[in-house]
């Protein structure tokens, strides 16, 4: 978790030059503008990636975007047209439903593209084109700057993606890449003060079971939060859509249970602040993540409070994975796990 920063930077690195404030994929040559349509592959904490580079490529590449689970796609009859890219996504690059949905995609004529963190693995070795994370080994269960380093991949290759196919002007590009430049420094940040992490792991500890909740592309890491949770401290954990809650959820919702609100402050903070009403309003105890400003407008509803400083929509499922890492590994410290 506390090697991010610097390995993010060497992430960074590795595919954009900030000097020349171009971006760097020479080894990636395909020709976008023939793609018919992307579908992105992953398990586990890596399809979580997958889910939030939807949301990124929707907002950039005119295209149909699907994303998948491996053991999903792998046993279903997907629409897979002529010159349709799959990428799939693997820390280890040796998941074997993650290969086998590979080889799949490649019998159905399907352009492939890799995203690996280790270098010579089956499906580094056995894609079209593949791109290295350079985290460095994962050495425990859990994929964390794993996930960083595919998100931070996923986010250049979207933007090298719009560039190519002129879908976004040089100008917009380059003022996103200065964002994406931002984000070891605000992950640094996060990392020089998890207090207040560590008082919330101390109460959620004690639960049984724990709701994350998120709207639009933190959806996916309210998602990567409850699996992070389960996996390091064994607890219960789900994540839900914002908006889903009053479908059916909300039942789940006394006193016990503890509400981690993911609320980033941007154009969705109001609908998720509703949200956060409807939880306070069945008892919950409630956990708030957002920017100063935001938690201050919280502050009546949340028992405790992470601030993260406010950043651009365009990066922030990247930096708000990080608190959520840190509170499960505090978690299961605490629980001596
Ligand atoms: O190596 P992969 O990225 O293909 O692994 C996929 C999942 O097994 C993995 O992300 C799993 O969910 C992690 N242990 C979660 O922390």
């Amino acid at each position: 978790i506390f090697e991010q920063p610097s390995i993010l930077a060497d992430t960074i690195n590795a595919y954009y030059d900030a000097e020349s404030s171009e971006l760097n994929f020479s080894n990636l040559t395909i020709d976008f503008s023939k793609i018919t349509k992307i579908s992105i592959i992953a398990c586990g904490t890596s399809y979580y990636a997958a889910m939030v580079a939807k949301y990124w490529f929707e907002s950039f590449i005119n295209l149909p975007i699907e994303v998948d689970i491996a053991s999903e796609f792998r046993y279903r009859d997907s629409y897979l047209p002529e010159n349709g890219l799959s990428i799939f996504l693997s820390q280890s690059g040796e998941t074997a439903d993650t290969l086998a949905a590979m080889r799949y995609a490649k019998q159905k004529g399907q352009i492939t593209l890799s995203i690996v963190n280790v270098k010579e693995s089956s499906l580094d070795r056995e894609a079209d084109f593949s791109l290295q994370c350079f985290a460095g080994p994962e050495i425990s269960v859990a994929s964390t700057k794993g996930l960083t380093t595919q998100l931070t991949i996923l986010l250049l290759l979207t933007l090298h993606i719009a560039q190519e196919t002129n879908r976004v002007s040089k100008l917009e590009i380059s003022r996103k890449l200065q964002l994406v430049a931002e984000i070891p420094g605000r992950i640094s940040e996060i990392l020089n003060n998890v207090e207040s992490v560590k008082v919330i792991a101390r109460e959620v500890a004690q639960a049984r079971n724990t709701i994350f909740i998120g709207r639009n592309y933190i959806y996916p890491i309210a998602l990567e939060a409850a699996l992070k949770l389960k996996e390091l401290s064994y607890i219960h954990s789900e994540g839900i859509a914002a908006g889903e809650l009053k479908h059916g959820p909300i039942a789940l919702i006394d006193e016990n249970i503890p509400i981690i609100i993911l609320a980033p402050q941007n154009n969705l903070f109001e609908k998720t602040s509703s949200n956060a009403q409807e939880v306070a309003a069945r008892g919950g105890k409630l956990i708030t993540i957002s920017s100063a400003e935001g938690n201050a407008s919280l502050k009546n509803l949340s028992k405790y409070q992470i601030n993260i400083s406010h950043s651009d929509a365009l990066i922030e499922p990247i930096i708000y994975a990080v608190p959520m890492q840190l509170l499960a590994y505090y978690v299961a410290v605490c629980k001596g796990n």
